[in-house]
């Protein structure tokens, strides 16, 4: 076989040409013969008028931090750029910082691109053909379609009547199908609905089932519980016990678009995740968490905004005659006696986006705590779309 020597002149110009090309007109680029990957389209960002929309929106459909990163998570973002086309790149001792937070050595963490990947990181691990998964409807579904995807069943129980998980039944479901179970997953709290699992009933749960079934606790908003009976479960990971709690930088710390999350549990259980993982997660991501866990006037300071507001509002619906499930956390869900939908869309023409649908929960509507001034913007819609329901037929009342 001859190899073709490319001289380091030839090869620079040539990928000099080839880069002035791309970057200057990838329309030709295309027309030259690049080869499109069929069914793909090639996304060049959305127009002016796209993004203009986006930004007049309300955000209340995604439980966002409404103020996104602090001033010091900004600086250090902004700091870290430097490093953009590293790879090796200074880490601000990210894994250090945060096993330290939480009382943690670094064997006991996984970075994630945002906790959604941890969650589907532990169901291709602890799941796969003719496992299942035990856990209620609704919650969030990450890590059911992992699940479905890999041709795992997802066991989906009901929530009480007063929409808190039934632990009961859960230790029970568990028990009968214990053979078969890869995980059991307990979002506490939960969404959509808010509403935490007490201590005790998480003790209840890990002490009653087989000590080998792997729990995942996903505690996205744990932050944002004030209930003298809830508690964290990281003591259980220091028990020992098959744990394995999921946490996010998306919510308290405002960076849900930097994709950054983790999980804490055994070096076992991390041992045994780690294959599935990308372990890929940006500088800015990592500079950002630092100074996010650092900054703590920066969580208090949304921290009592989001009490403030939620409370405000679940006051203000009340008085129009709506309830809404007691909320633990950056999103309230109100009752509104006739289906979502119609109604989201009516909120959607008004620039308010709110929560989608949440089967079987078809007439509850999820909305997330948002700046003051979006709150105003949704309370002023809500009030001018239920009165006209009302009068058209709706259920109100
Ligand atoms: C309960 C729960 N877990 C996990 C996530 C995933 O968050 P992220 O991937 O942004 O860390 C979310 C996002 O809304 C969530 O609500």
């Amino acid at each position: 076989m001859r190899i073709q020597s490319v001289s380091r002149r030839g090869f620079v110009g040539g990928a000099a040409a080839a880069l002035g090309t791309l970057a200057i007109r990838p329309d030709i680029a295309l027309a030259r013969g690049v080869r499109r990957i069929p069914g793909w389209t090639p996304y060049w960002g959305p127009t002016q008028s796209q993004t203009d929309e986006y930004d007049a929106l309300a955000h209340l459909s995604s439980n966002e931090n409404p103020f996104g990163p602090s001033e010091k998570m900004l600086e250090a973002m902004t700091y870290a750029f430097k490093y953009s086309m590293r790879y090796g790149f200074p880490n601000n001792n990210v894994m250090q910082k945060i096993a330290d937070e939480h009382g943690f050595t670094r064997d006991n963490l996984l970075l994630g691109a945002g906790s959604g990947e941890i969650l589907e990181v532990a169901g291709l691990t602890y799941l796969g053909h003719g496992k299942k998964i035990v856990g209620v409807e609704p919650t969030y579904t990450t890590v059911y379609r992992t699940a479905t995807g890999i041709d795992a069943d997802v066991i989906a129980l009901p929530l009480a009547a007063d929409h808190s998980q039934d632990i009961e039944l859960m230790v029970d479901t568990v028990n009968r199908h214990y053979r078969d179970i890869g995980l059991v997953y307990l979002c506490n709290p939960n969404n959509p609905t808010g509403v935490p699992v007490m201590a005790d009933e998480v003790a209840y749960l890990l002490d009653n089932i087989p000590e080998d079934v792997p729990v995942l606790i996903d505690e996205a908003y744990h932050h944002f519980v004030d209930h003298p009976s809830y508690q964290e479960s990281l003591k259980y990971v220091h028990e020992g016990r098959r744990v394995l709690i999921a946490r996010t930088f998306s919510k308290l710390y405002g960076i849900a678009a930097m994709r950054i999350g983790f999980a804490i549990a055994s070096p076992d259980m991390i041992e045994e995740m780690r294959p599935y993982s990308t372990g890929s997660v940006n500088v800015l991501a990592q500079w950002g968490a630092v100074a996010g866990l650092e900054d703590v006037a920066a969580q208090q300071a949304y921290l009592s905004h989001n009490r403030r507001f939620r409370e405000q509002t679940v006051a203000d619906l009340e008085g129009f005659g709506y309830e809404s499930i007691p909320s633990e956390t950056n999103f309230i869900m109100v009752n509104l006696r006739t289906p979502v939908a119609p109604i989201r869309r009516a909120f959607r023409e008004r620039g308010i986006a709110v929560g989608r649908d949440f089967p079987p929960m078809l007439e509850h509507l999820r909305v997330s705590i948002g700046s003051e001034e979006e709150m105003g913007r949704f309370m002023n819609a809500f009030e001018d779309i239920m009165s006209s329901t009302a009068t058209t037929g709706g259920s109100r009342g």
